[in-house]
């Protein structure tokens, strides 16, 4: 089972929880964040998003290390605690 964790979408300064169960590209798309969805699974890349801040938890198989550094895939990768994003 995932772990539930927290985005701050540090320009807007707003809070999303990403609870258990539920992929954080659902809560940022409901939360009028742009991100452009494909294969949701991990695997295409198309949901990359770039973050600030955070100990992600990268469950993709298509990003690189380094591009894992600044970017993530929302439809199923999570974080510990605060993953900060540049919305
Ligand atoms: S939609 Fe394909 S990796 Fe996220």
């Amino acid at each position: 089972m995932s772990e539930p964790f927290e985005i701050l979408l540090v320009w807007s300064e707003v809070v999303l929880q990403v609870p258990a169960g539920v992929s954080a590209a659902k809560v940022l798309i409901d939360a009028g964040v742009p991100i452009d969805m494909g294969c949701e699974h991990g695997e295409c890349g198309t949901c990359s998003t770039e973050y600030v801040e955070g100990d992600v938890i990268h469950k993709d198989t298509c990003l690189t290390e380094g591009t894992r550094q600044h970017e993530f895939c929302p439809c199923v990768s999570r974080a510990r605690g605060r993953l900060v994003l540049p919305f």
